[in-house]
Formats: C-alpha cells, sequence, structure tokens
C-alpha cells in the first residue's frame, strides 16, 4: 500500500478536513440504548449543565452508535450478556442482526427464546424482530469478509436495522489472529458507516490480569472499538474467601468492568456479577463499596 501511494503525486484531500463547527452539525446526539442487563445501564454517563453547572447525568445504557467489545474467558456470562442486549431492544421495537458465529442458528433461537422467558417478554412478538446470521454454518461467511459485510448490509437495507450483535467477532480469525486488528478493523468502520450500535463478543484468550482487556480478543483490538466490557469468574477455592463473599467453597466469583468507553463517562470500578436463577446476567455493587461494608 505505502509503496503504492509514494508512487503517486500527494494530493490535499480537502474533503476529510472538517472545521468543528460543522463537523459538529453531523454529531450524534449522546443517547443511552438500554442493554437488559440488570445494573448496567447507569454506569454510562454523560455532562449536562442544569442550574449553570455542569452535572452528571446517567446515560440509560450504552451509548448509541458505539461499537462494544465484551470480553472474557470461556463461561462468563458474554453470550447471556448478547442475547439478554437483543431481546432488550427487539422488545423495544428496533430491529436486531445477530451474527451467529459459534452455534448454529436454532440453538440460538432456543437460547433467546430462554432469555425472553426470563426476561418477561413475550416471545411471539419480538420474533421478528430479530434476524439471525448463520455463520457458525457457513464457512464462506465466516472467511471471506466481504461476503460477510455484503450480507450484513444486506439485512440493514432490507430489516433497516441500527442494532448488531456478533458473537463473536474472534470466531472470524480463528487461527489467523495475526489479522485480528485488521478484520475487528473492517468490522469497525462498517458498523460506523451503517450507524449500528453493536455488541462484539470476543474472547480473551489470557487469564493472566482476567479484567483487563489485554489479549481481548487478539492482539490490540481494544483500541480499535469504542467501548470494552470485561467478564471474569473466579473458583473459590480458600474457605476464607468463600466466606468474604458469603459463598460455599467452589462456589464461583463473577466480576465485571468496563475498561473504557470513549464515547462518553463511564464507571471504572470492579462490580460484583452474578446469573441469577433464570439464567439472566446482573451487575451488582461496586467490589470496593462491599468489602468496605464487610
Ligand atoms: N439458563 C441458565 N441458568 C443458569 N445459569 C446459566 C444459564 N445459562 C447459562 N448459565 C451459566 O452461565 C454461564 C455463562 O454462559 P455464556 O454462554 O454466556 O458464557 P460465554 O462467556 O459466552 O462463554 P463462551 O466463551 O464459552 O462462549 C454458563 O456456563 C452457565 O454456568
Ligand atoms: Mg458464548
Amino acid at each position: 500500500m505505502a509503496e503504492q501511494y509514494s508512487e503517486r503525486k500527494p494530493q490535499v484531500m480537502k474533503d476529510y478536513v472538517y472545521v468543528l463547527g460543522e463537523a459538529v452539525k453531523k454529531a450524534p446526539e449522546l443517547k443511552g440504548v438500554p442493554t437488559g442487563v440488570e445494573g448496567l445501564d447507569n454506569l454510562f454517563f454523560k455532562v449536562e449543565i442544569e442550574d449553570g453547572k455542569p452535572v452528571r447525568k446517567p446515560l440509560g445504557g450504552i451509548p448509541e452508535y458505539a461499537v462494544v467489545n465484551l470480553t472474557g474467558m470461556p463461561d462468563t456470562g458474554k453470550s447471556l450478556m448478547a442475547e439478554q442486549f437483543t431481546i432488550k431492544q427487539a422488545s423495544m421495537g428496533q430491529k436486531v442482526c445477530f451474527v451467529t458465529v459459534e452455534s448454529p442458528a436454532n440453538f440460538v433461537a432456543a437460547g433467546l427464546k430462554q432469555r425472553a422467558t426470563a426476561m418477561g417478554v413475550d416471545f411471539e412478538e419480538i420474533e421478528d424482530n430479530i434476524i439471525l446470521i448463520d455463520a457458525a454454518s457457513n464457512a464462506r461467511l465466516r472467511d471471506d469478509i466481504p461476503t460477510m459485510l455484503d450480507t450484513l448490509a444486506y439485512v440493514y437495507r432490507t430489516y433497516h436495522c441500527h442494532r448488531t450483535v456478533i458473537d463473536s467477532i474472534t470466531g472470524l480469525y480463528e487461527a489467523k489472529e495475526m489479522l485480528a486488528r485488521s478484520i475487528v478493523r473492517a468490522f469497525f468502520n462498517f458498523m460506523k458507516k451503517w450507524y449500528q450500535t453493536a455488541i462484539f463478543v470476543s474472547q480473551k484468550r489470557s487469564g493472566h490480569d482476567e479484567l483487563s482487556a489485554e489479549a481481548a480478543g487478539g492482539y490490540a483490538v481494544g483500541h480499535i472499538v469504542d467501548c470494552s466490557m470485561v467478564l471474569s469468574k473466579e473458583i473459590l477455592l480458600s474457605a476464607s474467601r468463600a466466606r468474604l463473599f458469603k459463598k460455599e467453597v467452589g462456589d464461583i466469583l463473577r466480576l465485571f468492568r468496563i475498561d473504557g468507553c470513549r464515547l462518553c463517562g463511564h464507571d471504572t470500578r470492579i462490580h460484583l456479577m452474578e446469573i441469577n436463577e433464570l439464567g439472566l446476567v446482573e451487575i451488582k455493587e461496586p467490589l470496593v463499596e462491599y468489602l468496605r461494608r464487610k
């Protein structure tokens, strides 16, 4: 690429130079998109002027048009959260495009139905709002990015979708991890072009520093997306640690953290997290507050 450019005469790209006052006219308003995950939506905030003073206001969801990287080791609740987001948005009348890369569409449909039931949403009322792309069953959709992007564009055009879930983006570059950045970049840019609020699930490769986005979805993917949310779990093996969290030895302690968001303010603390008996992820109080109360 670099060689190609150097052979040409340099060109002034005037179309890509903006005065801020002009650019801001096209800037999207900062709005929250509810996630269907209890305890999560108010961890994002914006600043507004009230009585002449700047105050912090909860956003009530992830920022609209954000591309969110939802990452964690296996079995940490990523797919559950992605499904809750899908059901919640569909129940609000949005069309949601769900790209499944891990399980075939019929299994995802069963999961979504379960999640809807647990969330008290009538599945029949929302089933036509969710459009599945089954990349788990089709190698070309997984391996050939232009084919996947054309298929997504078809879905966006046909169903007027502005919400996209990809579970998982990591599944699109299995065995070619050195391409992770360019693949994630291509999907990120595509989401921006089509004004999608998107969740990219990614598998975290390294157990080192569980709650950082490092090694999440491959090398430096966290730098590309707008926001990263990290899930972790720990099996409580010591009696004292189990006691500290009012659990039994062998129980699971789940934690959650927003690792960064470039579109709005957010809570930066580690939070306790639970998967309740209905199979719904809930974000609980900050760990530091829990420990202070103890
Ligand atoms: N209906 C349910 N009721 C209770 N717990 C559930 C239910 N469904 C899933 N779980 C629990 O939630 C865990 C996390 O599930 P989930 O599929 O969201 O993990 P994941 O992070 O997507 O994992 P992977 O990386 O393997 O895809 C499961 O291992 C299970 O312990
Ligand atoms: Mg999963």
